[in-house]
């Protein structure tokens, strides 16, 4: 029968998949997909302005809600390419992610970082939040959609809520529905099925390099009604790839760096603006447990 590696702890148990439930696959499948990148990832994000500006922006919003000292959980933290900026910021940071490969290229990060609070990586998946014992974090951090691969969100809100202290805050970029410029695009070309892909209901399986990712398109109201279920309330709200093209448009940034960069500082005021931050390719929303 074949085996698939579990994501528990550092533990790279056997276990076979036919055995497991369903989301419990889906996370496996997810994981083997990132493990697949992890090797690259930071260097290819990092080279892709569009993504730079991005994360830029998530970044500046952890800053401007959770003050430097704060215990910070970073959900889905791939190859540790936020924690640099997070140590520099004074937080204190706990990485988790459901991929092996990922939490290795983390720790390797993490090892290189001057200081005394260099980051911990766990290789645990945002399913198993309710490992840490209650109210262990002041504040959550999640970027460029971990929280879009979860089977069950509406239990991963609860599980945050509980590891929360009161008052925490989750800052989150969430991969949303109405991406202008992939609904533009694909209409244009005439691909009415892939302009409308992120309109679709339940799990989506998208390719990642010969692999699958599982993930839930969401929109901010669909998103933030799950949190507020389990106890939090929503503080901001913000479209980021509102008018920008997305990040994987990134041959389109290199012949028109120009035009790009005017549409990312656009995009820094518009994207905040009534009905268009419910837009963009990403949705950054911060919530607090009350
Ligand atoms: C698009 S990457 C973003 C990585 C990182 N946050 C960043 O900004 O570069 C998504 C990450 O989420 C992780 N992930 C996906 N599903 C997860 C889950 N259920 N629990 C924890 N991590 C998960 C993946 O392994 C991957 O590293």
């Amino acid at each position: 029968m074949r085996t698939v590696r579990l994501f528990d702890e550092d533990r790279l148990a056997e276990c076979p998949v036919a055995m497991m439930p369903p989301d419990q696959a889906w996370g496996l499948e997810t994981a083997r997909a990132f493990d697949g990148v992890a090797g690259d990832y930071h260097r290819t994000n990092s080279e892709n302005p569009i993504l730079r500006h991005m994360r830029q922006r998530s970044l500046s919003m952890l800053q401007r809600c959770v003050p430097a000292g704060a215990d910070l959980i970073d959900l889905g933290c791939g190859p540790g390419t936020d924690h640099a900026a997070m140590v520099a910021a004074g937080y204190c940071v706990t990485g988790i992610d459901a991929s092996s490969a990922m939490v290795h290229e983390a720790r390797a990060r993490a090892a290189r970082l001057d200081g005394p609070h260099r980051p911990v990586v766990l290789c645990r998946s945002i399913e198993q939040l309710a490992k840490f014992p209650q109210a262990s974090f002041d504040a959550a951090f999640s970027n460029f959609g971990p929280l879009n691969c979860v089977a069950d969100m509406a239990s991963a809100a609860e599980q945050l809520h509980d590891v929360l202290r009161p008052g925490g805050q989750l800052v989150a970029s969430v991969i949303g529905r109405v991406c202008p410029w992939e609904i533009a695009l694909y209409v244009a070309r005439g691909q009415w099925a892939r302009a409308f892909t992120r309109l679709r209901r339940g799990p989506v399986a998208v390719p990642l390099d010969g692999g699958t990712v599982w993930m839930h398109y969401v929109s901010p109201g669909e998103f933030t009604r799950v949190f507020e279920r389990a106890g939090f309330a929503v503080r901001a709200l913000e479209g980021l790839g509102v008018v920008a093209p997305p990040p994987y448009l990134e041959a389109f940034a290199a012949r028109h760096p120009s035009l790009v960069s005017r549409l990312l500082a656009v995009d820094d005021t518009v994207g905040a603006w009534p009905l268009l931050r419910a837009m963009g390719d990403h949705f950054l929303v911060v919530l607090q447990r009350t």
